[in-house]
């Protein structure tokens, strides 16, 4: 017999939709959501603090294995941070770029126009720097983080999307330096970085297509 304490149980929320409501409800959500594209020109107008907060109460609302909850999320506003942040990017960056990436994946990367320059960095309102939560001093050993911390960014950038905002999805290669920028101690792995902020009124974006339903899905 296991002698594992259990959690008490509550009812589960409800969150009733009509059915006649439900089809109209998830198609406005896709509608909405087929209007999000990577931007990666922002204005410096300022995003007020409750929307990002309100995003992150989203995202941390996220599944996550054995609900170990393994994400941080750290947002960077003060410019000179912002500015670390970008000098300690395009270092990094630019080494990638120009020595460490593979043909193949420069090959991959080149419609997309980008290189080792990282102005949105500090151009954005704010840049969130998303962590994983591994085993540490005061933390558990967690399960499937980056699953877990994958589900929640997800719920992050629709959350921001919902509130009119442009997001950037930026991975820098390798992230360590993130940990020193951002004051996290070794335990914590960036994950990812998320400028936020509004689009630059001259933005642009690749024009690239979407796949259709019958590549997506399989319904047996
Ligand atoms: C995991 C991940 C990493 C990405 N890393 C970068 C990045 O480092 N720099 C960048 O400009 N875009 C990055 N992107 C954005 C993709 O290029 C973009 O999502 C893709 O081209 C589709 O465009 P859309 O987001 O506008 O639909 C990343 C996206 C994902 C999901």
């Amino acid at each position: 017999m296991s002698t594992q304490r259990q959690y008490p149980v509550v009812p589960a929320p409800r969150f009733d939709v009509p059915p006649e409501e439900s089809v109209e409800r998830v198609r406005a959500f896709a509608d909405t959501m087929a209007l999000r594209r990577t931007v990666r020109d922002f204005s410096e107008r300022p995003v007020p603090r409750g929307v990002i907060e309100h995003a992150i109460r989203a995202a941390a609302t996220a599944p996550s294995g054995a609900n170990l909850q393994p994400w941080r999320f750290v947002v960077v506003t003060d410019p000179e941070r912002k500015r670390l942040l970008r000098d300690a990017a395009e270092r990094e960056e630019r080494e990638f770029y120009e020595r460490r990436a593979s043909r193949e994946w420069l090959d991959a990367l080149a419609p997309l126009g980008t290189d080792w320059r990282k102005p949105f960095l500090e151009d954005a309102s704010a840049v969130i720097v998303v962590f994983e939560v591994h085993k540490g001093p005061e933390t558990p050993r967690p399960y499937y983080v980056k699953e877990s911390v994958g589900i929640a960014v997800g719920f992050l950038l629709a959350g921001l999307h919902q509130a009119g905002l442009a997001t950037l999805t930026h991975t820098p290669s390798p992230m360590r330096f993130l940990n020193e920028v951002c004051d996290r101690p070794q335990e914590e792995r960036a994950y990812v970085v998320i400028p936020v902020g509004y689009p630059a009124d001259d933005a642009m974006v690749p024009d690239i297509a979407r796949k259709q339903m019958d590549e997506v899905a399989v319904w047996t």
